[in-house]
C-alpha cells in the first residue's frame, strides 16, 4: 500500500485536525504510506479536488479548530452509484480512503465498502451519540466551551436575580447538556431521552430561586416537554427537516417566565460549542484515532471505524456502528437529577 486518502465530512468538530495529522504521521514514520487529502468532504472525491499531504502540511495543526481539508454534507452516493468514488479514487492513485465524519458518513462509507471501496472511517460528532464508541473526539471541546458560556450566565443571571436558560447542541441526544449542565451546577437539566413537564422544570426553578439563587437551566436542541406533541420550531426546518436551533430555548424562556413570575433570559450557544481548540483530551483521542485508521489500513481491515473502548483504540464493522443512537441513560439523568432544585 502506498497511498491513502483522507477527508472530513459532515458538521466540523474540534480535533479533526488532530485524527489528519495522527493519520498522516502514523502513516509516513510506521507504514511508509503518502496521504492525499480530498477537500470538502465526498465533493473533493466526486469533483477531484486533492491535495498533497506530506508531513511537513499536517505540522502543527492538533491544536487547530475547524478542518484543514474544509467539510461538506455533499452525499457521495447522489448518482445512487459508488461508481464515481471508485473512478476517483482509481484515477488519483488512492488504494483506500479514510473518511472522517458522523452517521451519515458512516452510512455511505458503509455502502461504498460493500461495494468493494477499501474505506476505513473514524467517528466524528460532538454530540457523543454514535454507537459502538464510548466517546467521539470534539465532545470533551464542545462541554468545556458550552460549561465557560454558562459559568457566564451564572454571574449575570445572580446580578440580575434572573432565572438563566442556555440552549446547548444534541440532535438525538443529550450529552453535552448532561456534562455541561453538570460541570456549571445547573439547577435542572433537559435532555430528549428523559421528557419532564414545565410545571416540574418550574418546580426546580422556583426552589433554587427561593433559596436565593438564580436559577440555571440548560437544555438541549431537541428538548421537547412531556405534554407537548411536537418541538417548538418557531425558526422553522432547516434544509436537512430538522427544526432549526433556538426553538426550545425560546419556548422555555417564556412559558417560565409566565409559570414563575421570575424574570427570565435564554441564550442559544448554538455553534460556538463547534468552534474554537480542542481540549488537551479530545486532541489525544483524535490523534489515536487517526494513527489507528491507518494501522487498520495497513492490515486490510476495510470496512471498520475505529472506536474508543474503555481507554484501547479497537477497530468495529461499520455496521456495528450505524442506526444505534447512544443516549443517555436513565440511570446517568436520575443521578444528576438528585441535585436539581
Ligand atoms: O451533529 C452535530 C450538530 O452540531 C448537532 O448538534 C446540530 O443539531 C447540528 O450539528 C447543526 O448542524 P448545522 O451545522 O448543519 O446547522
Amino acid at each position: 500500500m502506498n497511498r491513502l486518502g483522507i477527508l472530513t465530512s459532515g458538521g466540523d468538530c474540534p480535533g479533526s485536525n488532530a485524527v489528519i495529522r495522527g493519520a498522516v504521521l502514523g502513516g509516513a514514520l510506521t507504514h511508509g504510506v503518502e496521504f492525499v487529502g480530498f477537500r470538502d468532504g465526498w465533493r473533493g472525491v466526486l469533483e477531484d479536488d486533492v491535495i498533497p499531504l506530506p508531513r511537513r502540511a499536517v505540522r502543527g495543526i492538533s491544536r487547530l479548530g475547524g478542518t484543514i481539508l474544509g467539510t461538506s454534507r455533499t452525499n457521495p452516493l447522489k448518482a445512487d452509484s459508488p461508481a464515481p468514488v471508485s473512478d476517483s479514487l482509481q484515477r488519483n492513485g488512492v488504494e483506500g480512503l479514510i473518511a472522517i465524519g458522523g452517521e451519515g458518513t458512516l452510512a455511505a462509507a458503509r455502502i461504498l465498502s460493500d461495494a468493494g471501496i477499501n474505506v476505513i472511517g473514524v467517528p466524528k460528532t460532538i454530540d457523543n451519540d454514535l454507537g459502538a464508541t464510548d466517546f467521539t473526539f470534539g465532545f470533551d471541546s464542545a462541554v468545556q466551551t458550552a460549561t465557560e458560556a454558562i459559568d457566564r450566565l451564572r454571574t449575570t443571571g445572580e446580578s440580575h436575580h434572573r432565572c438563566m436558560i442556555a440552549e446547548v447542541m444534541g440532535r438525538n441526544a443529550g450529552w453535552i447538556a448532561l456534562h455541561a449542565g453538570m460541570a456549571a451546577g445547573a439547577h435542572a437539566i433537559l435532555i430528549p431521552e428523559h421528557r419532564v413537564t414545565m410545571n416540574q422544570i418550574a418546580a426546580w426553578v422556583n426552589s433554587a430561586h427561593a433559596r436565593g439563587r438564580a436559577p440555571l437551566v440548560v437544555v438541549a436542541e431537541a428538548f421537547v416537554p412531556a405534554g407537548r406533541d411536537a418541538p417548538y420550531s418557531p425558526r422553522g426546518l432547516d434544509t436537512f427537516g430538522r427544526p432549526r436551533l433556538g426553538g426550545i430555548a425560546l419556548l422555555l424562556e417564556q412559558q417560565l417566565q409566565d409559570l414563575t413570575g421570575i424574570e427570565t433570559r435564554a441564550t442559544v450557544l448554538g455553534h460556538i460549542q463547534r468552534g474554537g481548540e480542542p481540549t488537551a483530551f479530545d486532541r489525544v483521542l483524535a490523534t489515536r484515532l487517526g494513527m489507528a485508521a491507518v494501522r487498520a489500513a495497513a492490515a486490510g481491515e476495510w470496512g471498520t471505524m475505529v472506536s474508543l473502548r474503555g481507554t484501547d483504540i479497537t477497530t468495529v464493522g461499520l455496521e456495528a456502528a450505524l442506526g444505534t443512537t447512544k443516549s443517555v441513560p436513565v440511570s446517568r439523568y436520575l443521578e444528576a437529577e438528585e441535585l436539581f432544585g
